[in-house]
C-alpha cells in the first residue's frame, strides 16, 4: 500500500469518455472535471437530441458538432486543452458526413451505441450496417476513431447476462472481429471494458485497437451491486465477476501498457429510479483520479514506488493522449494519499461512493491537492 501522506505529481490528464448532457447541469459537470485535474474531455453525444450531424444547416433532427462544441465552451470548457465530441452513429450517418467532418477539422471520432442498449442509445443502428454502408470505410480512410460501446443488442435475457456468457462477451467474440476483418486499420476504442474476453480481444488486436476502463469496473464486481441492490452502481456494461476485474486490473497495471487508458464514463442521473427500472450510469466527476488510485492499490500497486507511479501515470495521463494525438499538458496536478471527506450535495447529483450507503458523507483514501 502507498504510505499515508504520499504525494504524486502528475501531468493534467484527459478524461477520454464522459457525459456532460445539456442545459443548466453542464457547467457544474465541467467544473467537477476541472477540479480533478482534467485538461480536456471527450464529451459523449448521447444528449437530447443526440449530436449526430456535422453542421447546423443540415436539415436533420439532431444537434451538430458545431452546436454542441459551442454549448460546452459556454458551459466552461472553452479554456480546456482539448474537447473532442464524437459523432453519434445513426440511420442518417453517411460516408460523405465523415469526409465533410474531417475536412472541417471538427471530426476526430464517432460513437457506436447498440440500439436501445443503454442510456440515450435509441438512435443507434446495428454495427453491421456501418460495415456495409461505407461509413467505417470512410473513417478508416480519414483516420477517424471509432468509439465502441461493445455490447450486443436485443439478446434474450439468458444471453444478456448468463452464467456462461453476456452481451459484452458476445460482442467481442462475434461482432468486433467482423469490423477489423473488413477494416484492419480502423482506429478503435473498446470503451468501458468489463470482461476478460474484452481485454483479450484488445490485447491480441493491432496497435490501432485500444480500450478505456472506468473506476467503477476496477473497484467493484456485480456482487457489490447486488448485495443491497446498490443501484448507484448500475451502469452499462454491467459490473462483472472477480475474474473479469482481475483481467482489468492486470491490463491497467501491466509494465509497458500501451493500450488501456482512462475514460471514466462519468454519467450523472438526477433520477436514478424510474417506475419500472433504473437509469444506467455512475457519476465520478470530481473524484475519478482518486478512485483510479484506489483501484491501482486494490490491484496491488504501491504508488510511491517507481513501478507503481509509472504504471498509474501511463494509464491516466499518457496512453490516451498518444492514441488521440493530444499534447501532454505541461501543467500538473497533485494526488495525495490523505483521507478526503466527500459530502452529499444539494444539486441532486450523487458522486458514486456516496450512493452506496445511507450516510451523508463518506471518506475517500485519496485527495486531489488544491495547490
Ligand atoms: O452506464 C452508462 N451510462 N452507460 C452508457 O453507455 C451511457 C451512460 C449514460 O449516458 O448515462
Ligand atoms: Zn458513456
Amino acid at each position: 500500500m502507498t504510505p499515508e501522506g504520499y504525494k504524486l505529481e502528475l501531468p493534467k490528464w484527459y478524461d477520454l469518455h464522459a457525459h456532460f448532457r445539456q442545459g443548466n447541469m453542464m457547467s457544474t459537470l465541467i467544473a467537477d472535471h476541472k477540479t480533478m485535474g482534467c485538461a480536456g474531455i471527450l464529451a459523449m453525444p448521447n444528449t437530447a437530441p443526440p449530436v449526430a450531424k456535422i453542421e447546423e444547416s443540415k436539415d436533420l433532427p439532431y444537434w451538430s458538432l458545431e452546436t454542441y462544441h459551442a454549448m460546452l465552451e459556454e458551459a466552461g470548457a472553452g479554456d480546456m486543452e482539448t474537447v473532442i465530441v464524437p459523432l453519434y452513429l445513426t440511420k442518417d450517418t453517411t460516408p460523405a458526413m465523415i469526409e465533410a467532418g474531417k475536412k472541417k477539422g471538427l471530426l476526430k471520432a464517432v460513437k457506436y451505441y447498440p440500439p436501445h442498449g443503454t442510456t440515450g442509445a435509441d438512435f443507434g443502428r446495428p454495427l453491421s450496417e456501418y460495415i456495409e454502408n461505407g461509413v467505417f470505410a470512410a473513417m478508416q480512410e480519414a483516420g477517424v476513431v471509432l468509439c465502441m460501446h461493445g455490447e450486443e443488442h436485443n439478446l434474450a435475457s439468458e444471453g444478456y447476462f448468463g452464467r456462461e456468457t453476456n452481451a459484452e462477451e458476445y460482442f467481442y467474440m462475434e461482432r468486433a472481429p467482423r469490423v477489423l476483418e473488413a477494416y484492419p486499420n480502423l482506429k478503435v476504442v473498446c470503451e468501458h471494458l468489463t470482461t476478460k474476453v474484452g481485454v483479450e480481444f484488445v490485447k491480441q488486436a493491432g496497435v490501432n485497437v485500444t480500450a478505456t476502463i472506468t473506476p467503477q469496473h476496477l473497484l467493484y464486481t456485480i456482487g457489490d451491486l447486488l448485495q443491497g441492490l446498490k443501484y448507484y452502481l448500475y451502469c452499462l456494461p454491467l459490473l462483472k465477476f472477480e475474474e473479469d476485474r482481475q483481467a482489468l486490473r492486470g491490463a491497467v497495471t501491466a509494465v509497458g501498457n500501451a493500450k488501456f487508458f482512462a475514460g471514466t464514463d462519468s454519467a450523472p442521473h438526477t433520477e436514478k429510479m424510474t417506475r419500472c427500472g433504473c437509469a444506467a450510469g455512475c457519476y465520478t466527476g470530481g473524484i475519478a483520479p482518486q478512485l483510479y488510485a484506489q483501484g491501482f492499490e486494490a490491484a496491488g500497486m504501491d504508488l510511491s514506488t517507481d513501478e507503481g507511479l509509472a504504471s498509474f501515470e501511463q494509464f491516466l495521463c499518457r496512453v490516451g493522449p498518444a492514441f488521440y494525438d493530444l499534447r501532454i499538458p505541461k501543467e500538473c496536478f497533485k494526488l495525495e494519499k490523505t483521507p478526503h471527506i466527500l459530502r452529499s450535495r444539494s444539486d441532486g447529483i450523487v458522486q458514486l461512493p456516496l450512493g452506496l450507503s445511507q450516510e451523508e458523507e463518506t471518506t475517500l483514501p485519496w485527495s486531489v491537492c488544491s495547490t
